[in-house]
């Protein structure tokens, strides 16, 4: 207490201290119950609500997650964004515009789950416009050519639904609500990318090494989506044990090269590992090493486009700062005049 402060009567000051005491129980009483049904929610794994108590680290750790998959679909619009205006036909600018649409939605919808967590858009906004989030680190990889289009919606679509598919059953509610919507919407994503490299394939020369080329670029960045290898992810298993995560990032990558080699196949174009082939006892393929160096590089922020990716996006939202005062203007004058109406009424 301060000199300045008014000295409590003595009587007051006990009244005082004893309702802390009282408001401390209670709360440490609150705690306890919410942590056991907390506990008792994720041993019947069922989901958990907004407004349902949850450990801090359960929350953080959401917000963590669910805001860097934010982030990833918005900065992901740039490099397929790029391509809007060169796609070889209209058709294909209808499919591209669409999907890039959609990754705008699905930003959207990942904002709003991790709004419910407790930290306001804004704030969220705010990290990436510094550079203090991180998104993932496949989007600071140029779409050279046309070619890239479909390896991007192959295979970096591809490499996301595997790691959504499970995401859908979350034990966070509005997450994994959120998941089933995307993933409907991704796996029309990566049908178009398939389909783009099939058209290519079955091309001239010139497009088929094309199509090569561009698989060529984006394997390894793409089977680096899943993370680090589990030895080196130290948060995966509690977030394994929360229910958010329910396969190892290895798993979910053996998933997915399991998936792509017959998918490559098809498509008549080769994965550039020359480690790849399948294992019959495992009854899975295997598959080189990845470079880590390079992986952490990018996240680090040394990739090929992470400055131009962050400068676009801070010029962008710059130039979006009229529409949004105006929004927030709009509203404001619409709510006061409800408010009159309310008291003419009244
Ligand atoms: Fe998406
Ligand atoms: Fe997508």
């Amino acid at each position: 207490m301060s000199a300045q402060s008014p000295q409590l009567h003595p009587v007051e000051a006990t009244a005082t201290t004893e309702q802390i005491s009282e408001d401390a129980r209670r709360a440490a009483e609150e705690a306890r119950v919410g942590w056991e049904r907390f506990e008792q929610l994720i041993a019947e794994d069922k989901r958990v609500e907004p407004r349902d108590w949850m450990p801090n680290n359960y929350r953080k750790t959401l917000v963590r997650q669910v805001s860097q998959h934010a982030h990833s679909e918005i900065i992901g619009m740039q490099p397929e964004g790029n391509w809007i205006t060169r796609a070889p036909s209209l058709k294909r600018k209808a499919v591209l515009m669409a999907k890039v649409q959609d990754e705008a939605g699905h930003g959207l919808y990942l904002y709003s789950a991790a709004e419910t967590l407790g930290t306001p858009r804004d704030e969220l906004y705010e990290q990436l416009y510094t550079g203090k989030a991180k998104y993932s680190s496949i989007f600071n990889y140029p779409a050279r050519t046309w070619a890239d289009i479909g390896a991007i919606g192959w295979l970096v679509d591809g490499a996301a639904i595997t790691n959504q598919v499970p995401l859908c059953r979350a034990s966070y509610g509005p997450y994994g609500r959120a998941m089933v919507r995307i993933c409907k919407e991704e796996s029309f994503h990566q049908r178009q990318g398939w389909e783009i490299l099939y058209t290519l394939s079955h091309g001239t020369q010139a497009q088929k090494q094309m199509a090569q080329d561009a698989v060529d670029r984006f394997y390894g960045p793409a089977l680096q989506m899943f993370g680090p290898p589990d030895d080196e992810s130290p948060n995966s298993k509690q977030s394994m044990a929360w229910n958010i995560k329910r396969f190892s990032n290895d798993d979910l990558r053996q998933r997915f090269v399991d998936m792509i080699v017959p998918q490559a196949e098809a498509l008549g174009l080769t994965l550039p590992d020359p480690e790849l082939k399948w294992n019959d006892e495992r009854g899975h393929y295997d598959y080189g090493d990845l470079d880590w160096d390079e992986f952490f590089s990018v996240v680090k922020g040394n990739g090929p486009l992470n400055h131009q990716r962050l400068a676009h996006y801070r010029a962008a939202r710059d130039e979006g700062a009229w529409v949004r005062e105006a929004a927030a203007a709009y509203a404001a004058k619409q709510q006061q005049a409800a408010h009159d109406a309310a008291l003419l009424t009244a």
